[in-house]
């Protein structure tokens, strides 16, 4: 089976409350590691990127319950690829908070600042988020 990897910007509804962040990162942290799942999500303002990287029908699974979760809405796939290595295999569901983005980095990859995750490319994206693993400490 493929190893594959997934890139998605989604943003908050009116579903997402105060514990939405921590239920999603206890939730995914054990289905990813019970489905051989890797990645990272990012939150910025009212906005999620995530990578995930796995088989081709664990990712596919995982993100079509992704896809009808509420707390979320306008789930923009950025990138789907086969890969042969992944880059994020330390970590099962690395979390990057708020406070860790910054803007000169954030302009690196953007048209203009405020950021707008939807404006970035599928390669844009990884980029960005190799960016973050190398630089910051994940949660
Ligand atoms: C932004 C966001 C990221 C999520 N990431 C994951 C994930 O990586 N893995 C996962 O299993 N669920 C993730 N979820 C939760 C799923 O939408 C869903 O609630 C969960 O997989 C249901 O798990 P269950 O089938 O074990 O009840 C995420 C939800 C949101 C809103």
């Amino acid at each position: 089976m493929f190893l594959t990897r997934l890139i998605y910007v989604s943003t908050i509804t009116d579903k997402f409350g105060t514990t939405s962040l921590e239920d999603i990162l206890k939730v995914g942290r054990v289905n990813n590691t019970k489905n051989g799942i890797t990645g990272m999500l990012c939150f910025k303002d009212e906005y999620f990127i995530q990578c995930l990287e796995g088989s081709r029908d664990a990712i596919n699974q995982t993100y079509n319950k992704i896809l009808t979760d509420e707390r979320h809405s306008n789930v923009v796939m950025l990138e789907y690829t086969p890969i042969d290595v992944r880059d994020f295999n330390d970590w099962c569901m690395g979390y990057i908070p708020t406070s860790q983005f910054t803007d000169p980095l954030i302009l690196k990859f953007s048209t203009s600042l405020p950021f707008n995750p939807y404006q970035l490319s599928g390669i844009g994206a990884h980029q960005l988020l190799l960016e973050f693993k190398k630089n910051f400490t994940s949660f």
